[in-house]
Parts: structure tokens; sequence; C-alpha cells
């Protein structure tokens, strides 16, 4: 690293350095740019294999890469069966706190009895290798259990964020076709309870594909059951059925472990799709790298299981890597404001991964909450989501890692599968820079030619080279996977492109600024506007939605929406609240909108394609920039 002091840099303490699992980055990371293949060969060399790989990378049908290509593997021998014959069987695989301070703790011998008996449930069910099981559940460890079942067996999963509502569920089901959906009865959230299992109903109701409902008894909500349909958990469980040793099925590296929508530009939301051994690979070598895991750490990725920070640095990344997991269900605030810090100092957690916006809610309470707890535990910290602004930084640096603890800012996507730049607990850091690409990749900012943009000037972030953890499609649509991420450069090379717009200093330290298309971050999860506004059409007063993203203290982005009703109807306060609460039923609660504006028309182009840009402009006051494309 840089051998000069910079003032603009915090430098992590001798002893962090020290400790490091890695404690070069520069070398290492020429080598594994100029030696790929070989760089990540060694990496899955740490894993089990069934049977190794004919290649580390097949790239004949390009941007369609292929890794470890012939071998077998299941994610979960990894995650779960190695450490059964190790002395890691006995240790606390997950720690779980509920809202009401419940507490459940597994070892990773207890977590293989709870996956063995789901899977045997599974294909008790007639669920066999690559179908595709919705799972739609609160923040409890049976979400985990759920997934690791479905791997265990070679089914896919589709998880469904527990926030969501019921045409965002609906219509995942409906385009991963599955035929069974895991459940539970309701989770909670600040003292209310979450009625999941009556949202599921009206979503199966949509779409008829579900022949069986497992649901997991969760709050003792009292919840429609239909017979021939829907069964308990609990009730499965006790069945003969229901053994507590299931082998794990082989399947091949390239075999789909996952698919998880996410939004995009246009159009329905994309199921991107992970398979086993890349995605066992990326996950675990960067968490082991980034976040420093040692045997003895209880790590927490206070995220939700149903994003993909959640797939891949709650359940798969630091079970492969043996790690002790925290999982907590509720508010951070719930019943006080010093919920987290309390529950780092219980359980003495040493890393803690989490958002910018989650930090600002946390910080606009004050010192005083932190400070009555002792979180000298604390050895490292993480953010992920959106870019984070140095005030959050600084106040995360100091108040909550009492600026020993460096800040491992990630950045990375869905479509990555796990972090492409961050830098590792060595790296000097400088407040709202992800610093540099992780091992293996080469990042660029180019311009709308595809030119490298010069120190400082902003451009389009693009990857330059294929890496384990990418997605390999949309699912049911490798002509969208291709058109959207992928273009190839003057000389044919192909080029990944992430949709977010970036800066490179004069140190080659990445400033990432934020999506250049139609997708906004809320609170750092991803909701495109189209979604929004399909919301909105779909009340039977609007004829026409826009949906942009403003800025906003504590979520980054505040949803703003514009709608033009049908004629006759006369916009007011009381249509608005509808309207936004429509939106929550629908969508959920994330995509509430702040405020409807009702307008008699929206700027577009000439061919139709609304100017959010141009609306942007106007709420923020700001020139509106070039109209020339404007309808008259
Ligand atoms: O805009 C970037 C932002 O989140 C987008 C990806 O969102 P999603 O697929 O939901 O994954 C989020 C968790 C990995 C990116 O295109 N983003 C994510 N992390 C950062 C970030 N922006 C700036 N800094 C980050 N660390």
């Amino acid at each position: 690293m840089n051998a000069s002091v910079n003032p603009d840099m915090f430098y992590p303490g001798q002893d962090v350095v020290d400790q490091a699992n890695v404690s070069e980055y520069e070398k290492m990371y020429q080598y594994s740019v100029e030696n790929r293949e070989e760089f990540w060969a060694e990496q899955a060399d740490t894993l089990g294999w069934y049977k190794k790989w004919d290649s580390v990378l097949d790239e004949s049908n390009a941007p369609f890469y292929k890794w470890f290509d012939g071998a077998e593997i299941n994610i979960v021998h990894n995650a779960i069966d190695r450490h059964l014959e190790n002395s890691n069987r006995n240790k606390m695989a997950i720690i779980w706190e509920g809202e009401n301070g419940q507490k459940r703790n597994f070892s990773y011998n207890g977590l293989n009895r709870e996956v063995c008996q789901f899977a045997n449930v599974l294909k008790s069910m007639g669920v066999e290798k690559g179908d595709i099981v919705t799972i739609y559940m609160p923040q409890i460890p049976e979400l985990v259990f759920a997934m690791l079942a479905c791997a265990k067996i070679g089914a896919v999963h589709s998880v469904v964020y527990g926030g969501f509502s019921t045409e965002a569920l609906a219509s995942r089901i409906d385009d991963a076709h599955s035929r069974v959906l895991i459940t539970a009865d309701g989770g909670w959230r600040r003292g209310k309870q979450i009625n999941l299992k009556s949202i599921a109903n009206e979503a199966m109701q949509r779409s008829p594909s579900i022949e069986v409902c497992i649901c997991v008894k969760n709050n003792e909500l009292d919840v429609e059951m239909e017979p021939t349909r829907d069964f308990w958990l609990h009730d499965l469980k006790a069945l003969p059925i229901a053994g507590s040793k299931c082998e794990t099925e082989q399947t091949s590296s390239e075999d789909p472990l996952f698919i998880l929508y996410t939004s995009g530009t246009t159009g329905t939301p994309k199921g991107m799709l992970h398979t086993h051994g890349g995605y066992a690979v990326y996950t675990s070598t960067t968490h082991r790298m980034a976040f420093d895991i040692k045997p003895q750490d209880r790590w927490w990725c206070a995220a939700d299981p149903g994003w993909i920070t959640g797939h891949s640095y709650i359940v798969y990344g630091p079970l492969i890597n043996g790690a002790t997991i925290m999982l907590y269900e509720g508010a951070p605030n719930y019943p006080y404001p010093n919920r987290w810090w309390q529950i780092i100092e219980n359980y003495g957690i040493n890393i803690l991964y989490t958002s910018p916006t989650a930090i600002r809610g946390l910080m606009r309470f004050g010192e005083r909450w932190p400070k009555k707890h002792d979180l000298s535990s604390l050895r490292l910290l993480g953010s992920v989501g959106e870019p984070i602004n140095p005030e959050a930084w600084k106040w995360y640096h100091h108040v909550i890692g009492n600026d020993k603890c460096p800040i491992i800012d990630t950045w990375w996507q869905t479509e990555t599968g796990g972090f492409m730049i961050c830098p590792l607990p060595i790296t000097p850091l400088k407040p709202g820079s992800a610093t540099k690409p992780f091992f293996g990749n080469e990042m660029a900012i180019v311009d709308d030619d595809g030119n490298e943009v010069g120190a400082n000037e902003e451009g389009k972030l693009i990857v330059k080279n294929p890496w384990p953890g990418m997605a390999r499609t949309v699912f049911k649509d490798d002509q969208r996977y291709a058109d959207l991420y992928w273009s190839q450069d003057k000389e044919g090379k192909w080029i990944y492109l992430a949709g977010d717009s970036a800066k490179k200093d004069e140190d080659d330290y990445i400033w990432v600024i934020g999506r250049m298309d139609e997708v906004l971050k809320v609170s750092g999860y991803r909701l495109g506007t189209s979604e929004v506004e399909s919301a909105l059409v779909s009340h039977p007063m609007v004829t026409e939605a826009a949906a942009v993203g403003l800025p906003h203290e504590l979520k980054g982005n505040a949803i703003h929406t514009y709608v033009i009703l049908q004629s006759g109807i006369v916009g007011d306060k009381k249509l608005e609240q509808e309207l936004r609460a429509h939106v929550g039923s629908e969508m959920g609660k994330i995509a509430m909108p702040e405020c409807v504006e009702f307008v008699e028309s929206l700027p577009k182009t000439r061919s139709g394609k609304i100017m959010r840009r141009v609306l942007k402009a106007r709420a923020l006051g700001e020139d509106e920039g070039d109209l020339s494309t404007l309808e008259e």
C-alpha cells in the first residue's frame, strides 16, 4: 500500500494489520489479474469438491461464462457437511434473537439436523433437483434452513424479501412458476405482527402454480390454512418422512443454486441466476479476505437474508468459512435505539456489516445510546448498499468503532454475487470510497465511447473480466442478460456494465456515485421506477404515473410520484393517502411513495418515454438540461 502518509486517509491500527488474513494487496492483486485462473483455482482448492473441474474458466460462449466446469460440488457440502468432520461440529453456527427477546442457537451439528429434516420434508412434497421453490419468510432461522434445504437436494430457491407484499410476491412466484411456497404465519416489526400468511394467501390466488405451501409457526397468528394445500412445518417434521439424515445431492458446478429477483431499468424484475461452484468460491473468498474472518469471530451481517447481501454474507460465505453468525429479527430501534448496541455487547460481536441508511437512522438518536454499551469486542465494521456519506462514515468509525475499526465499504450488486470493490483491513481508507478492486477484478471508468476517463472525471463503471461469483443469466431470458450487462470493446473483449456512475481519484481509489438508470435506492433497497409506477397504475383511478427518487436525509432517496387520474376524478389529500397505501399493499412498505402529486401531463420524449430526469430537475429546482427530445 501507499507508504507515504496522506492526511485524507484513515490508516488501520498495527494490531489489525498484524493479524490480517491478507498482509499485502498490490503484489497479490497484480498476480490475481495476470493469473486469474490460477488465482481462483487456488481459492477453489480450499473448498470440498466431489470431483475437480476440467477447466477453471470456459470463455467459449462469452458472455455466458462457465466457472469450474466439469466439477461436482454442492454448496451445502461446504457450508455444513464438511464442518461435521472437524472441530466446527459443536461450534455455534447461528445465534438468533427475536424482537421480543426470544433466543435460539444452533451448532453446526444442530443446523445440519434442521436442514436435513427440512430437506426430507421438501422431498416428501415432491420437490426434485432443479425445481424452483419460492421462500417468503421473516428473518428467522427457518429461512436459512429452507434455503439450505433446497440447495442440499439440488432444488433452486427464490427468496422473496419478507417486506414485499402481494403483487411483488405473486409476480415472482409466477415468473419462477414455483409449485412449492415456504412461508410463516407472520413476523414481528416494532412490536407489531406482520401477517405474512394472509399476504401469501392472496398471492397464491393470483399465482395458481403453487400446489403446496409449507408454513412455519412463528408468532401464533390465527391464519387461514387451505387444507389440501397448506401444511404446518412442525406437523410435517413430526412425521417419519422428516428423518434427521439426508444425503447431500451432488450437483455440477454450473447447476443453478438460486434465483433472486432484482429491479432493473424497465419491465418486470429480473431473476438473477447464481450457481453452486463459482458462487461458493467467490462468496467465501471475499468474506474471508475482506472481513478477515477468524475461527473465534462472531459475525453479524445485519441485512435481511431475502436480499443478495443476506444470501452471500449471512448464509453462504460465512457458513462455508465456518463462522458463527448472528441473526436478529426486528427493528434496530425497538424497544429503544440501543437495541443493536445491546446485541453487540451481549453476544460479543466482532464484526458488524450493515448499510449507510441503518447507520444514519441510528445516528440520529445520538451518541448516548451506543455509549451505554461496551462495544470493545468490535474489530471491523462494514458498509454496503449505497455510497456512505462521510458524516455517517465518521460517526460509525468514531462512535461505534472507537476509532480503531477499519470500515470495509463494499461495492457490489445482486448480479455480481459478492464484493467487487472493497478495502482489505490493511487498506488505508478514504471515507466514502469503496477503495480498490477485489482480487482478480479489473475495473475502469469509461465515457460513452468506452474510453477511460481521466482522474476525478465521472463515467460509467465497468468490469473488464469475468469472475466466479457473477450471475450466469437472467432466468429464462439469456438475451436480456447479454443485452443489459455486456458489450464488446474495440478489441472485441467482453465488458460488464454495472449501471453505476463513478470516479477514480489520483490514488486510484474508486468513488461510486450512484445508479445511472431508473433504479432507485431507497434505504439501500433496490426498486425500479417501473414497479412503483405499475403499482400506481393498477389502482382504478390512475391512468398514468411516474416515479423519481429525490434525495432524503435518512433513506438516501425517497420516492416521489406524479399521477394522471382518470378524467373527471379530482385528486385530494384523501386520494393521495389511498394511493400511497395502495402501493404499500401491492409492493410492500419500502416502496410506498413519500408523496403523490396529481398532474395533467408528464414530460415525455417524442417516442413516448417519460423523462424522469426532467421531473427530478423540476422538483429540485435545478436546470432541466437538454429538452430537445421533449414532446411539444
Ligand atoms: O448502485 C450500487 C449500490 O447498490 C447497487 C446494487 O444494488 P443491489 O443489487 O440491491 O445490491 C446491494 C447489495 C450488494 C449498485 O449498483 N451499491 C451497493 N454497494 C455500494 C453501492 N453504492 C456505493 N457504495 C457501495 N458500497
